[in-house]
């Protein structure tokens, strides 16, 4: 009998993914000194076409040059490089994959070094313990600049498709700017953004029905969307399932399913409000649960490492198994799983004492071994912890300089 992993899916719009296994959003700090894709990515995501994954998502892409994730970030804010992301999607997509962009804004979640100012739903600043002097105050956005905001995601998306993406995929989890206005804990605004959960939908919705309207029927628009914030007073596991229904509406072709934020690390398994994940596939009972209402099919990632596990996740019900951390170490998993092969890729646990800081290592691991496969060099999963993270971030300390003085230089509005 096939695997349920090899079987097509088809989405909403007609288009089809080959198989059920995604890899997910990894940003990957990589981008050439314009902040666009250059040949380490190209060649990261060559290694990805070929590894057999059916859907690819790219590293979350800057819909604004000021508000970026991290330094070294991909920006598409106009067509001035649109050749150097031909090239990324003909590499990524090769015969019959489907690779979509992942757009973000990260709203409050700046670094202070980046030297921007942060912008949000409301002045709520990032509280992490100990960590909180690294964030950029944020200021309550006006009108004029969600409405910004609104559009730069509808360009971006349009270049993305002009470029040859096959789709997009809206990033509203991880406690970004569109995570930020549907959470209660950073949307206290009074006005139609704030309140009530219709109000706090409000941009996500706004976003993707516009987007939707300005490409074409047959490319894809999806969302990562938390299924909830794991952090008392936050966005729950209630609430995402309602703003699944409002997306019912909007012709949206997937909805992958992740939780958490900078203060709250569940898309790494650990939560803040004492609830606990399961331990491979965390977000798989919440999945189930929002199945029952979703028009669209239903993608989780988080914790998947074992063919076993991805079988379990179809199984049940849920139309797409996502991988970030098993393909950054081993991108020929998928491709491995198709000729019948039992691989597994996992990363040994990092346990500090301090969750952050271990949390940071885990981050510096992954992407030490993202390096490695732009570089078409083996895996290093049992790479010290302490040496990735202490080169993580001297690198990063580096290009946070080199984005300083690009961005200065830059006439952007
Ligand atoms: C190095 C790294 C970078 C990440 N960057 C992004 C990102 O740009 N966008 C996103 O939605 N998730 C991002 N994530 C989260 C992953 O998409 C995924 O949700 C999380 O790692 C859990 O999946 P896993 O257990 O398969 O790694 C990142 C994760 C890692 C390890």
């Amino acid at each position: 009998m096939t695997s349920p992993l090899f079987q097509p899916l088809k989405l909403p719009n007609g288009a089809i993914i080959r198989n059920r296994l995604a890899k997910a959003a990894m940003e990957e700090n990589m981008a050439d000194h314009n902040h666009a894709p250059g040949t380490k990515l190209w060649r990261l995501y060559e290694a990805w076409n070929k590894g057999g994954a059916g859907l690819i998502i790219t590293g979350n892409v800057m819909i604004d040059a000021k508000a970026m994730t991290g330094p070294g970030g991909v920006v598409l804010q106009d067509d001035s490089q649109i050749d150097k992301f031909v090239r990324w999607a003909n590499g990524a997509k090769g015969a019959d994959t489907q690779v979509w962009v992942q757009l973000n804004h990260p709203g409050r979640q700046v670094y202070a070094a980046m030297g921007q100012q942060a912008i949000g739903p409301s002045a709520v600043a990032v509280d992490i313990p100990g960590f909180s002097k690294m964030f950029a105050k944020p200021r309550a956005m006006t009108v004029a600049e969600i409405q910004d905001v609104i559009q730069r995601f509808v360009r971006s998306a349009k270049l993305a498709q002009q470029a040859g993406f096959t789709g997009v995929e809206i990033h509203a989890a991880h406690g970004y700017l569109l995570s930020q206005f549907l959470s209660p804990i950073t949307n206290k605004r009074t006005d139609e953004w704030g309140g009530s959960l219709p109000n706090r939908a409000r941009l996500l919705v706004e976003v993707v029905n516009q987007v939707r309207a300005a490409v074409e029927p047959g490319f894809c628009v999806g969302v990562k969307l938390n299924s909830a914030d794991f952090q008392r007073g936050g966005f729950d596991a209630e609430d995402a399932g309602q703003v699944v229904g409002l997306l019912n509406h909007l012709g949206v072709d997937l909805v992958e399913l992740s939780g958490g934020s900078y203060e709250a690390p569940a898309m790494q398994g650990q939560t803040r409000d004492g609830s606990t994940l399961k331990r491979e596939a965390y977000f798989l009972e919440f999945a189930q649960h929002i199945a029952k209402t979703a028009s669209m099919p239903l993608m989780i990632t988080g914790g998947i490492r074992r063919r076993a596990v991805a079988e379990q996740v179809i199984s049940s019900g849920i139309a797409m198994a996502g991988m970030a951390t098993a393909l950054a170490l081993d991108p020929g998993l998928p491709e491995r799983w198709r000729q019948g092969l039992d691989a597994q890729a996992s990363l040994p646990a990092v346990r500090w004492k301090n969750k952050t800081l271990s949390a940071a290592a885990t981050m510096s691991l992954t992407k030490l071994q993202l390096d490695l496969v732009s570089e078409d060099k083996p895996p290093r999963p049992h790479a010290s912890p302490l040496c990735s993270f202490v080169g993580g971030q001297i690198h990063t300390h580096l290009l946070t300089r080199q984005y300083r003085r690009w961005i200065a230089s830059q006439h952007t509005t």
